[in-house]
């Protein structure tokens, strides 16, 4: 056989160079269940990498655990009667029980309420503050007297002094759009007793980032850390930088790194007025995966420290889009702040899924539950794996539907990969007695490939190492829906290999051609088995018995297999090897299950929707007719200079261009609509939006969860059309 020696100079020399890899998933709070949008976040995709890089023989450690403070978690326990530690020790067990079903494959899974942890987050506080990076600042709270303590910006809701709602939070007003403090909210409510709070003075330990934030900018948008080269950015997602660059762009500000809570760690009693004082969640939360891998290595005798400590150590963080600013903002200027530690390499965090076209919610019970999933389609934890990640939203939110589900699974599983396996096996049943057959190597030797004469044999192999070789590198450029589609087109490739032989017509006219057809098949079935397993690791074990092959270990199988058919000198599964009987590895998903999957969404969330938004009063249509509703196109458009809510847009009427101000700045980014058609109130009073005059207003659809949608003509429609 040819030595395909190019190959394998041209594969090996992409090989990630870091001599071990730190991957965390991000630590789920544990005041709620599992839902599918947590697995296409930040676990599936962790998983398939971590599987792939052990694959890769490198030295990984996979760290997980509960998020288990956090003032949702205390107000969970208040309006449940129940305790803190009682919440969270019944979600830690069920996301132990889930994440271990669906095979995410954690070296640990550990909890913040844990002892190591508490004292870990305080060893950090303490140096921090031994290190001077702290301010000590007083400002006014408010304090809910009957719940006897202090408010968290979202547990308090009042009528906003803008635009009058009366539902405005905290933080900000979802209806327009604008950023708020609780003390500019009139009428303020406690959202736990409903009572009035009060203001009372209070001090808290701030982290000035405000100190790193030339630092930062040389590390998220040059990969530069400390004057040397880090990471290339390019290798970073869009979506990420773009996230931290606005929060660069806007300034960074010193951010408070304590609460007034009765839940949490404690604020190290060393410290002067600790006293009912604890760490803010996000400052304990990511050193919770510091602290489980400190119990790993004490679980399994090791040492932590290189994990943590050594420039060698590649750190990835997989996360949701939520929690960008905390994984490349402050978390790596805490680490910082402390010294001594690397930091991450690459941040691929996903964007949100959707659910049957709207967005998940917990409170609302629109979810996939992943207990639910796996009682209800019981042993079919990779078929959602596998739809999963084909939808996985590693660049912008998608959607996941029950009916998509079912197409990838029947269209794809079974009619593709299911179906070339099964086809291959009962093929070699049938004309070998389950035996892979020896086959004549100068079969067809048909094209000439680096001065080598290549066999039929050896050409497919090198399409299979092919699209093996796409397969993998786009797993190391965390693009893992492209990863599944290449895998899938080796299994296609397969299939067409036996469509197009037809090895069944030609038993008795060309049995040498049957046998390097199905020989060449049994390969392609053993590497799938392979570079099955990080997508789909219950499938990779099942492959492996059918073909009575060693089950894999995740201990280099990857790096074998290329070199394998790199080399041209052994086979996958060799000759004369004997295989187990034929069995289907998926079989079809009926109509009436999804449906009952359907229904039982539908009913779940059947009571929100009587309820919201109910129909305002009737009006005339004469009423109607006074509003001018037109449409425009976006030509242009700019975060407003005064409000981070806001926008100002350019809007083509056809007939003149207008300037509208937008409270959509938290949906769309400035350069995501222009070019958007659009239907505008275009005789609404002029009026003075933070300094700059507004002509008309936008219309958009906002659905329970203030989830924003433009209300657009068809294509096609010109502007300045009238709407009614
Ligand atoms: O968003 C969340 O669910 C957080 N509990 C994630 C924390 S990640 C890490 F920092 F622990
Ligand atoms: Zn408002």
């Amino acid at each position: 056989m040819a030595m395909y020696n190019y190959l394998r100079m041209i594969y090996f020399s992409y090989m990630f160079r870091a001599k071990r890899i730190l991957v965390t998933s991000a630590l789920p709070y544990a005041n709620g269940p599992l839902h599918i949008g947590h697995l296409a976040g930040a676990y599936i995709s962790a998983d398939i990498y971590v599987r792939f890089m052990r694959l890769c023989g490198k030295d990984v450690l996979y760290i997980g655990g509960s998020d288990e403070h956090g003032a949702a978690i205390t107000i969970k326990a208040l309006k449940e009667n129940r305790k803190p530690q009682d919440i969270v020790d019944q979600y830690h067990a069920e996301f132990k029980e889930a994440f271990s079903k669906m095979r995410i494959s954690f070296d640990i899974y550990h909890r913040t309420s844990e002892k190591i942890h508490h004292e870990t987050s305080q060893d950090f506080f303490k140096e921090l503050y031994k290190n001077d990076e702290f301010q000590e600042i007083e400002s006014e709270q408010y304090y809910d007297t009957e719940a006897n303590q202090f408010l968290a910006d979202r547990y308090i809701v009042g009528t906003c002094p803008n635009c009058k709602n009366e539902e405005a939070y905290g933080d900000q007003c979802e209806n327009c759009g604008s950023s708020l403090s609780p003390t500019e909210l009139i009428n303020p409510k406690s959202t736990i007793s409903g009572s009035q709070p009060t203001l009372r003075k209070t001090k808290h330990w701030y982290l000035s980032l405000d100190k790193y934030e030339e630092w930062l900018k040389d590390y998220i948008e040059k990969g530069i850390l400390d004057g040397k080269e880090h990471h290339n950015p390019s290798d970073w997602k869009n979506h990420v930088i773009g996230q931290c660059k606005s929060w660069l762009d806007g300034g960074l500000r010193p951010r408070s790194m304590t609460r007034d809570l009765d839940w949490g760690v404690d604020v190290p009693k060393e410290i002067p007025g600790s006293e009912g004082k604890k760490l803010y969640v996000w400052m304990d939360a990511p050193i919770g995966y510091i602290s489980a891998t400190k119990q790993w290595a004490i679980d399994n005798d090791k040492d932590w420290e290189p994990y943590w400590k050594d420039e060698k150590t590649a750190l990835i963080h997989f996360i949701g889009k939520d929690n960008i600013v905390f994984h490349c903002l402050t978390f790596p200027a805490i680490l910082k702040a402390h010294g001594n530690y690397i930091l991450p390499q690459n941040v691929p965090a996903n964007q949100f899924l959707n659910l049957e076209g709207r967005k998940i919610s917990t409170s609302k019970n629109w979810a996939v539950w992943v207990n639910d999933y796996l009682k209800d389609l019981e042993g079919k934890e990779d078929e959602l794996r596998y739809h999963m990640i084909k939808i996985m939203p590693e660049q912008r939110d998608s959607e996941f539907t029950w009916k998509g589900f079912q197409e990838s699974v029947n269209n794809e599983l079974v009619n593709n990969l299911a179906n070339f396996t099964n086809r291959v096996i009962v093929l070699t049943h049938k004309y070998y007695d389950g035996v892979v057959p020896a086959f004549d190597e100068n079969q067809g030797i048909s094209s000439c490939h680096d001065k080598d004469e290549l066999s039929f044999h050896d050409s497919e192999l090198i399409s299979l190492f092919d699209g093996l070789a796409e397969m993998g590198d786009n797993v190391r450029k965390f693009d893992f829906r492209a990863a599944l589609s290449a895998f899938m087109t080796v299994s296609s490739q397969g299939n067409q290999l036996l469509q197009f032989n037809e090895p069944w017509k030609h038993v008795k006219d060309d049995p040498e051609l049957v046998k390097v057809v199905i020989n060449i098949g049994m390969q392609y079935v053993a590497a799938i088995s392979i570079a099955c397993r990080p997508f789909l690791p219950k499938t990779s074990d099942k492959l492996r018995s059918l073909l009575q092959l060693d089950p894999i270990t995740e201990n280099g199988e990857w790096d074998t297999m290329m070199n394998i058919l790199a080399e041209g000198e052994e086979l996958l599964i060799p000759n004369g090897h004997k295989i187990g009987d034929a069995s289907h590895l998926f079989s079809r998903i009926d109509d009436e299950v999804i449906q009952t999957q359907i229904d039982k969404l539908m009913a779940s969330s059947q009571t929100d929707k009587e309820v919201k938004s109910p129909i305002k009063t009737t009006v005339q249509f004469d009423d109607f007719t006074k509003l001018d509703i037109r449409t425009a196109t976006i030509t242009a458009a700019e975060l407003h200079p005064n409000a981070d809510k806001l926008l100002k847009l350019t809007v083509d009427l056809g007939f003149e261009t207008r300037t509208v101000v937008s409270g959509i700045a938290k949906f769309y980014s400035p350069d995501d609509i222009i070019g958007k058609k659009v239907s505008l109130l275009a005789n609404l009073a002029p009026r003075k939006i933070r300094g700059i005059e507004s002509n008309g207003m936008i219309l958009m659809a906002e659905d329970d969860e203030g989830q924003l949608a433009f209300v657009s003509p068809e294509n096609g429609m010109m502007n300045g059309a009238v709407v009614r």
